[in-house]
């Protein structure tokens, strides 16, 4: 009974989980992180949060992935009966996310368009507000669809759907074959333009000068965390999804340093180019370099069209191809959120692959609606700061505490990553996984808890103000609750096929 499906090589299966670790969180959220944390000295928390809990969890993900071969709800049944809903919970957060990533990528698109004759205008902050008309509603109410965002959106799911439908070799393999390398070249001519800016260097040296003093400061630690975890797609239920189509004589471990290594090699090369060009923007409006700092959505879509406005040549061939890698590097990445929920519904209620498609992106392309309305900035704000914020922490913490100290699968793990991997895993893994991940995450969980509930907000949270702490708080706390529930709802259901054929066995 090995009808699951296969990637084609290794190399496939590389770029597809490359595919899904660059995103959006590289292009904008790594260097406004980097830069706000402490530059250089963030690289030291950064890397750290990389080798004991990025990489680790990785290799087990991926290791669980293969060793179970199945979808996150499926992998964790197979673990233990009773953890069935935590890989549910990481598949709703995965759901919610995707409801807005995607739209996202349609503004990109919209962009992409704009850039032909750079229709944004001098005041480009203000161009995006009427884009989205975000400014007709009062916060919290969602107004009228906006229909440029509206039609975009329809491409977007299109294109998903249809990659997801074509299964896993010829659907996901390929685009990913195809966009991975292509966003590669068209990133690199990029940050090469945005090196050769005058200005350039006083960007870098803004982003690259070490304050040392941050260091010491928990939320910096915090900060290179949740970065890790959100840039290489772990803990949303992702990585499980995509090995459990790995074949049976694969490495993970090395696999794991490609994927991990690579993204971290994308986020700086990413880092370099924004600043490079923020440095440039700098330079010709006369301002200092924190004044033109941005990241996010405010970065994307108001701050780099004002860098297009002024570059001294070729500005929209530059506009276009930077929101075409937004756009490639997105798509990648929503294909990996999505597929999380059609493996999840395939191997739960026995449907094929077209019905779950169909039903539950389906679903998601309808709630993602939500986001395509007036009042839909400030709801993808709160929902993006809320999971940026408790769900990495909370899932994280709770899948490595399940996986580590109550089931107790960190030997048979290693054992089986190192039967099939070129490099062996060490004492760093069990360490990093059983004491290192669960203290730092533990204590993220704690700091934030008693930020989030006892203090309410400190500071002015996500992009755009304009709406209270108490609609980020309740709504946030309402989507991560509603996750959780609905997840144990599902885990409570019937399988609809026998769900217990088990691991793949150490025999061979
Ligand atoms: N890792 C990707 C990014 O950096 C996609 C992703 C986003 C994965 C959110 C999980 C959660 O954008």
């Amino acid at each position: 009974m090995n009808t699951r499906a296969q990637w084609g090589t290794r190399a496939g299966f590389i770029m597809a989980a490359v595919g899904s670790a660059l995103g959006l969180g590289n292009i904008w959220r790594f260097p406004a992180v980097a830069y706000e944390n402490g530059g250089g000295a963030f690289l030291i928390p950064y890397l750290f949060a990389l080798l004991t809990a990025g990489i680790p969890i990785l290799i087990m993900e991926f290791t669980m992935g293969h060793k179970y071969r199945g979808s996150s709800p499926l992998t964790f049944r197979r673990m233990n009966k009773g953890a069935e809903f935590v890989g549910w919970w990481g598949v709703l957060v995965a759901f919610v996310i995707s409801t807005y990533y995607s739209v996202i990528i349609a503004w990109a698109m919209s962009y992409m368009i704009f850039s032909v004759n750079l229709s944004w205008g001098s005041d480009t902050e203000g161009f995006f507000n009427s884009f989205l008309q975000v400014e007709e509603v009062t916060a919290g109410m969602s107004g009228s669809i906006v229909l440029g965002v509206l039609v975009p959106l329809a491409i977007v799911w299109f294109i998903i759907l249809g990659v997801l439908y074509k299964g896993v070799r010829r659907g996901i393999e390929i685009a990913n074959r195809i966009m991975i390398p292509t966003l590669l070249v068209v990133f690199l001519l990029i940050v090469i333009r945005a090196i050769t800016l005058p200005g350039a260097l006083d960007g870098l040296d803004a982003l690259f000068k070490p304050d040392f003093s941050k260091i010491f400061s928990p939320d910096v630690w915090v900060a290179a965390y949740g970065q890790i975890f959100f840039s290489l797609s772990i803990a949303f239920a992702i990585m499980i999804t995509y090995s459990s189509y790995l074949p049976r004589k694969s490495d993970i471990t090395n696999n794991a340093f490609i994927t991990g290594l690579g993204n971290s090699a994308f986020e700086l090369l990413a880092g370099i180019g924004v600043f490079s060009v923020l440095g440039f923007l700098a330079l010709e409006s006369g301002v200092n370099i924190a004044e033109v700092v941005a990241g996010g959505p405010g970065l994307a879509f108001a701050v780099f069209p004002e860098i297009i406005n002024q570059f001294p040549a070729f500005n929209a061939t530059f506009g276009f191809l930077f929101f075409i890698s937004l756009i490639l590097a997105g798509l990648t990445s929503l294909m990996s959120i999505t597929e999380t929920y059609v493996a999840a519904l395939v191997d739960k209620f026995n449907i094929t692959r077209g019905k779950a498609v169909i039903f539950g992106g389906g679903l998601a392309a309808v709630a993602s609606i939500l986001f395509a309305t007036q009042g839909g900035l400030n709801y993808l704000d709160m929902v993006d700061y809320f999971i940026n914020q408790i769900g990495v922490a909370m899932l994280g913490f709770v899948e490595v505490v399940l996986v580590i100290w109550i089931l107790r699968k960190g030997k048979e793990l290693r054992t089986h990553a190192d039967r099939v991997s070129d490099i062996k895993l060490g004492s760093w893994w069990t360490i990093s996984l059983t004491i290192i991940t669960p203290l730092m995450l533990g204590y993220m969980l704690f700091q934030l808890f008693k930020q989030n509930i006892l203090q309410e907000f400190s500071s002015e949270t996500g992009n755009y103000s304009g709406y209270s702490d108490a609609f980020i708080l309740y709504g946030g706390w309402f989507v991560a609750a509603g996750a959780l529930i609905l997840g144990i709802i599902l885990a409570v259901l019937k399988w609809k096929q026998p769900k217990d054929t088990s691991e793949r066995g150490h025999e061979e």
